[in-house]
Formats: C-alpha cells, structure tokens, sequence
C-alpha cells in the first residue's frame, strides 16, 4: 500500500553520491576547475535534487525501477491539468520513466486557430518530464482526428494540404528537438479492415502521406525515435496486417520509421494469445515495438474477480514486452482510474488502470512489477 515517502532507496543515494563527488574532483583539479568548483556544487546540487524528485518510497519497486531492471521503461499518457493537484503528481514523479501527452500535443490543442498557437499545456508536460528525467514520448503529430476546424473546412488544394503538414511537423517537432524520445509521427492509418482511413492527408497525398510525414520529422528532429501508431494491431488481423506491410514498404524505400506503436486498448479477460508472436514479427523488420496506449478496461463496479483478471491481464503484457529484446516499453493510457478516458469512450466499463481513482494500487500494479521482475 502507499507509504508518504521516507528515504531514498540505497542504490539511487549512492549514485547521487558518487555523482557529486566526481563533479567537484573534477572541477578541483587545476585554479580554473577551482574557480568552477562552486558553480559545478550548485550544478550537482540541482542535478541530485531533479534526479532525487523521482525516487521511489523507501524499498518499493515502482512501474518505473520495475520495467528499468530489464532496461525498459514504464510511461504513461498525462494531463498537464492536473499537474497542481498533489496526489497526481506524486504518482507521475515516483511511478513513470515516460510520459506521453494524453491531448497536449494534438493539432487542436497547439493550433485551435491557423497562426494562432497555443503551447502552455505541452511546454509544462516538456517541463514536468524534464524535472525528472522521464522520457517524452510525442503525440501525435498527423492524424484524422483532433484537427482544428480551421484545418478540417479547408478547403485546400492537395499541394497546399501537403504544405500544412510538413511546416505543422516542422513547427511542432522542431520545438520540442532534443526533448522528445519518440513521436508517434502518424497515427491510426488504418481502418479496422486493414483499408487505408479516409483523412485530409490520404485524400490529398495518398499513402505516400505517411513517408512524406516521416521525413519532415527526421529533418526537424533528428534524434527522436519515428513511430507509427495504431490500435487493434496487437493479433494477427487484416489490420496488424496493413501495418507490418506499410512497416515493411517504409524500410525497403530507406524511409525513417524506427518504430511500431501498438496501443493496446483491451478488454479484461480479452489479451490476444499471439501479442508476443505480433510484436516479434514487427521487430523483425528492424523496428522497435512499444506498448504505447495500455489499458485494461473492466465492467463497472469492479469486483475482486474482474480485479484479479485484469492484474493477469497486464503481467501478460508485461511479460509478451519483456520476451521480446526490441520491446522498448510499456505507456498505460493514463495512471490513475481517476482520469481515464474509458468510461466517457464505453459505457459501463471504466477502472482501466493500475491505481484506483484513490491514487491507491491495484492487484494489476503489483502483477506489472512482479512480471518486470520475475526471474
Ligand atoms: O478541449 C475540449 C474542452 O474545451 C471542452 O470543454 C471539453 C468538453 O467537451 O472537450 C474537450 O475536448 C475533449 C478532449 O479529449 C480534451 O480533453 C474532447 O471532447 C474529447 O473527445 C477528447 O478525448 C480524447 C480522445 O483521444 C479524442 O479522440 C481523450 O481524452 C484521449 O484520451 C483520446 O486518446 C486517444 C489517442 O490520442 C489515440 N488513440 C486512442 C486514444 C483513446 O481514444
């Protein structure tokens, strides 16, 4: 159960230790180190301080230190709204190596008017994360939905839509470059038949949109790692179909896509037997593989039993990420059952996640950091 936190665990203390002693030996070691010595103690200081913010209660694994002994991280999607309220943060601050904006980085949010753009929410997500090392994972910057009026009513000329969504990609990931770990570049390509979805971008680039976005990434920002993102692509279907030949047809063009993101958006009782088997055949191409959008939605009021299903539920998971070496990590769509998008999204079902909406943690949290860590 939560405990206030008390001390740091050894491990990471002497880290911090280690760190600052090095810093100042460093800087000691001729007059001009000497006159830095004092700007490189107040540098560790900072340093240790941020790293500090991310520890873990006193000898409790967390989603993070879990998924991080097997050299993934744990993430998960948050709303820089309720970055005041003190139970939510905690629980970003000790429990995620990750984060992702759940609607701070959509098109919507950061251009709700053409030239006018709004980037508060999505500059403070960047900043939370940063404060604590956490990885940023972006999302998303083109997709069918969450577009701005503006955009959607057009009209626009096919080469003018091209246009727009190379300089929004420019404009989006160029600010954020260096901050972000991977971007979901394109999201949701595919219709659940496998066809390609009807959007501004297909109607007016045909598939050649998705190469077209993933170039414009790589030259804004270089270093983040390019996804595409799609949901019901977690078993062998038409659609995980569509998205492993798209995959494939990018690396034989020499197109930047680095990674497949699967969103995992489940049903308890309901995980594809063959999730493990899908992630391995994807990472086969010569891409990383990431859980990027988990939940595990139950019937509400959840019952011990629904609970018990859902704690198997996600050590499965956990455990398909773990078998497969380019599985880089594990995004649960949300922390806590306090804000989740299930329950407005499917009617009667709701507690999809690994802390209740009391912040507290439930059997499917202790079964996530248990298959993490199983020998
Ligand atoms: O911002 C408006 C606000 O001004 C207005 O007062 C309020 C009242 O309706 O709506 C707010 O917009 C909501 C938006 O979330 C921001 O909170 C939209 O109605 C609501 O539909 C939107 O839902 C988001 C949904 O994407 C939209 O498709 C969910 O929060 C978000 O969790 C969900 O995330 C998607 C991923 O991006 C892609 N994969 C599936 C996943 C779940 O649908």
């Amino acid at each position: 159960m939560w405990q206030p936190r008390t001390a740091r665990p050894a491990a990471r203390t002497l880290q911090e230790a280690v760190w600052r002693v090095a810093g100042l030996l460093r800087c000691a070691r001729n007059d001009a180190g000497r006159r830095l010595v004092s700007s490189c103690a107040a540098l560790t200081a900072a340093f240790s301080l941020t790293f500090a913010a991310a520890a873990a209660p006193a000898g409790e694994p967390t989603l993070q230190s879990a998924a991080a002994s097997t050299g993934r991280y744990f993430g998960a999607a948050l709303d820089p709204d309720h970055f005041d309220e003190k139970a939510y943060a905690k629980l970003a601050t000790e429990q995620l190596g990750a984060v992702t904006p759940e609607n701070a980085m959509k098109w919507d949010a950061v251009e709700p008017r053409r030239g006018d753009f709004d980037w508060d929410r999505a500059d403070r997500l960047v900043a939370f994360a940063r404060a604590r090392g956490q990885k940023i994972r972006g999302h998303n910057l083109v997709w069918h939905s969450q577009l701005p009026a503006w955009l959607t009513r057009g009209p626009f000329a096919p080469a003018e839509v091209r246009e727009l969504m190379t300089d929004h990609i420019a404009r989006e990931a160029g600010r954020y470059r260096g901050a972000i770990y991977a971007w979901d570049v394109v999201n949701e390509p595919f219709t659940d038949d496998g066809r390609w979805r009807q959007s501004i971008w297909y109607d007016a680039m045909g598939a050649d949109y998705v190469a077209i976005a993933l170039r414009a990434a790589r030259a804004a920002d270089p270093d983040a790692k390019l996804y595409i993102n799609d949901y019901n692509v977690e078993t062998e279907s038409p659609k995980m179909r569509a998205l492993y030949d798209l995959a494939a047809a990018l690396k034989r063009a020499g197109a930047p896509i680095d990674g497949v993101g699967l969103q995992a958006h489940f049903v308890a009782g309901h995980i594809p037997s063959d999730l493990r088997a899908v992630m391995q055949k994807f990472a086969a191409l010569g891409v990383d593989v990431a859980i990027t959008e988990l939940d595990v939605r139950v019937r509400t009021p959840p019952d011990a039993k629904s609970l018990a299903v859902q704690a198997a539920d996600y050590a499965a998971v956990v455990a398909a990420c773990r078998a497969v070496k380019r599985c880089v990590g594990v995004t649960t769509w949300g922390i806590t059952d306090d804000y989740s998008w299930i329950p407005s999204f499917f009617a009667g079902y709701g507690a999809a996640l690994p802390f209740d909406e009391d912040y507290r943690p439930k059997p499917a949290y202790f079964a996530a950091v248990r298959a993490w860590t199983a020998p």
